[in-house]
């Protein structure tokens, strides 16, 4: 892509909140014209998958995708979720789409330890912070999408939009409720990346705790969920059918950013430049301008 505007697929403000914006991820992929770096990963994609390689170490990123089910990426993490020793969100995430690409791709996939993500769960170590289902896919996305210098930078739009989609999702979905022993869950908006807004607002409205049955069950539904999510668009990022969309601050926080900004990693916008992130600010904050 040629420039970080490449594709303008930005969600319209009044898509912010439709509650079935899962496919969202993919807003107006169709729009995307295919630029130098989409290219060049496809090329590689079609080349057969490389023979192991005589000497240790793992080869530079970025590393080589295959096509794969979402469904079946997606159950692989719902299950894995509960595995006593390779579960939980993190692991569940991750491990789901590197076993797959290990049978699919093999090497260097096959050089990556299972238990590596484990340690994501509960918002990592328990602190309730990123959801670990989200820290697990986007690790993935990092060694398939990584790019270097400039134009190199999609695989940070495409975690910033995994993000975004994930805070306005409400959780958790129904697409494992045949596998599930409890189906029709209440749903309850996950408002920000973070796991202890998304778990705990969810608690309070089901009434649940979060040693629960109930928990756990709703938190394997939003890892299945986040790993559809991330294999669907990443089979169509390297068919070269879409470009994620840059961050665009919703109607109730853009003053925020003017002010507060930039909103790029770059800083390369005037403003105060004191804040990090997008999340939105609301939140947390009140509208000191009103
Ligand atoms: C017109 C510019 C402007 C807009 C719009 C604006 N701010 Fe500020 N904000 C400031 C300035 C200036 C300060 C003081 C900065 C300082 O003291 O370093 C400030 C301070 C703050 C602070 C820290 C101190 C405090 O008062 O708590 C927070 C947090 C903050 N703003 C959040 C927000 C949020 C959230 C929004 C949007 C809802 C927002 N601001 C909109 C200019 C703005
Ligand atoms: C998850 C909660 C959360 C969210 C979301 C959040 N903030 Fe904050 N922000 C904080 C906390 C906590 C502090 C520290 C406040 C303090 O020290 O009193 C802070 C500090 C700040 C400050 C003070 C920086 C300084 O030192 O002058 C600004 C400005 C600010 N936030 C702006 C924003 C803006 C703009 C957004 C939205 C893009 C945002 N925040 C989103 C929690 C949040």
């Amino acid at each position: 892509m040629d420039s970080p505007d490449a594709g303008s697929t930005s969600p319209k403000p009044q898509d912010e909140g439709r509650a079935s914006s899962r496919r969202g991820l993919l807003a107006a992929s169709a729009a995307f014209v295919v630029g130098g770096g989409v290219g060049a990963a496809v090329g590689a994609l079609a080349s057969p998958a490389p023979a192991p390689a005589p000497v240790p170490g793992a080869p530079p990123l970025p590393w080589e995708w295959a096509e794969l089910d979402p469904l079946e990426a997606g159950r692989g993490a719902y299950r894995l979720y509960e595995d006593p020793v390779r579960g939980g969100c993190g692991s569940g995430a991750y491990l789901s789409i590197l076993s797959l690409l290990k049978e699919k791709v093999g090497y260097p996939w096959t050089t990556l330890p299972d238990l590596m993500m484990s340690h994501a769960a509960a918002g990592y170590g328990g602190h309730g912070t990123l959801c670990g289902s989200l820290g697990g896919a986007s690790c993935i996305i990092g060694l398939v999408a990584y790019g270097y210098g400039e134009k190199g930078q999609v695989f940070r739009q495409m975690i910033d939009r995994l993000f975004y989609w994930y805070a306005k999702q409400e959780f958790p979905t129904d697409r494992f409720d045949d596998i599930s022993e409890m189906p029709g869950q209440i749903r309850v908006k996950a408002m920000s990346p973070l796991c202890h807004t998304s778990v705990s607002k969810w608690a309070l409205a089901a009434g649940a705790e979060i040693s629960s049955k109930a928990k756990k069950e709703r938190c394997a539904k939003v890892c299945g969920e986040v790993v559809y999510t991330v294999v669907l668009a990443m089979n169509e990022y390297f068919a070269g059918r879409w470009a994620p969309p840059r961050w665009e601050p919703s109607e109730g926080i853009r003053h925020c950013i003017q002010c507060h900004g930039p909103d790029d990693m770059w800083h390369s916008k005037p403003g105060l430049n004191h804040q990090q992130g997008h999340m939105e600010c609301l939140m947390c904050h009140s509208d000191h301008t009103k």
